[in-house]
């Protein structure tokens, strides 16, 4: 698929969902080399996927084109400035970052010099190769951009921003975002036990719902989501109630205040990094 060697730094859930989906979409899985301090999780990469793998960060750096840095936000400093310290040239390598709240800029001062970036945000559901990754790059050629795209498309779609500040509308409109679906689905669970059903019956007939749902629109992308819900709304029927109610009771205002304020903190956490 392409001759880039690619390494993962720090291969925890994300990592391990993209390189699955690299895997599964035909990339070389002797292309692909995996980092993990824990010797423990690093074998059952090996075993499940069959990537290359080594617990020497720097080791990896310097074999790769192409460095994915997946740790938790708050250690991402610490692990840059092991590359820094490295006597490794890293000028022409393209860095891939992952962490929430960690602008460009914040990343190149950790790494000390202005190499080529891509700051990606993706979602939960790319576990489960139902992903949406927001990308945003500086200083990257039309080859790494499509190079940068085939491996987040394998875990769902990818979508490029033209500006920095996006990722953070992307982090509310789909990185935060299956929580909401889930705290509606919770409502809804609770309501149905409350009602009489077991909480087997409702957790079943609640993720059927939203599945049957999401599939729905999936199905018709000619047809506005706003239509697919005035289809199942006959004035004065039952539908009807229940959204008149949930409109008076603003619900979507409240879900365009939650996403603000999903915005504010992560322009907050890219101070505090
Ligand atoms: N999971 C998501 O849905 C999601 C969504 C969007 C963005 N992200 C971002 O993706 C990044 C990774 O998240 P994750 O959920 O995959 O975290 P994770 O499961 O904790 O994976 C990170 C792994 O890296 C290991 N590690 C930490 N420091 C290391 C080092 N210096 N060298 C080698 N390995 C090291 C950790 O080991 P230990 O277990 O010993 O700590 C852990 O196994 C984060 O920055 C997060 O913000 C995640």
């Amino acid at each position: 698929m392409s001759n880039k060697t690619i390494a993962f730094i720090g291969t925890g859930n994300m990592s391990y969902a993209i390189i699955g989906g690299m895997i599964k979409s035909g990339f070389d899985a002797q292309s692909i080399i995996a980092t993990n301090r824990n010797a423990e999780k690093l074998a059952k990469v090996a075993e499940q996927l069959s990537v290359r793998t080594t617990q020497d960060n720097l080791e990896a750096v310097a074999a790769a084109d192409v460095i994915v840095l997946s740790v938790k936000p708050q250690m991402m400093a610490e692990l840059c400035k092991t590359f820094q310290d490295a006597d490794i040239d890293i000028s022409e390598k393209l860095f891939i970052s992952v962490a929430a709240g960690i602008t460009v800029a914040r990343l190149r001062e950790m790494l000390g010099q202005p190499v080529k970036m891509v700051r990606c945000m993706p979602n939960t559901p790319s576990l489960l190769g139902r992903g949406v990754s927001g990308l945003y790059g500086v200083d990257i050629s039309d080859e790494e951009k499509d190079y940068v795209e085939q491996v987040f498309s394998s875990t769902g779609i990818a979508l490029w921003l033209d500006n920095e500040s996006k990722i953070n509308d992307v982090i509310a409109v789909t990185g935060s975002s299956p929580a909401y679906f889930f705290l509606f689905m919770e409502a809804i669970e609770e309501k149905a036990r409350a009602l009489g059903f077991s909480t087997e019956e409702a957790r079943k007939l609640v993720q059927q719902t939203a599945l049957g749902a999401a599939e729905m629109a999936l199905s018709q992308p000619d047809i506005s989501i706003a239509q697919l819900r005035a289809n199942v709304t006959s004035k004065g029927g039952t539908t009807h109630a229940a959204v008149e109610h949930l409109k008076e009771q603003q619900l979507p205002k409240t879900v365009a205040d939650a996403m603000d304020a999903c915005i504010a903190r992560a322009e907050a956490m890219e101070k505090e990094i």
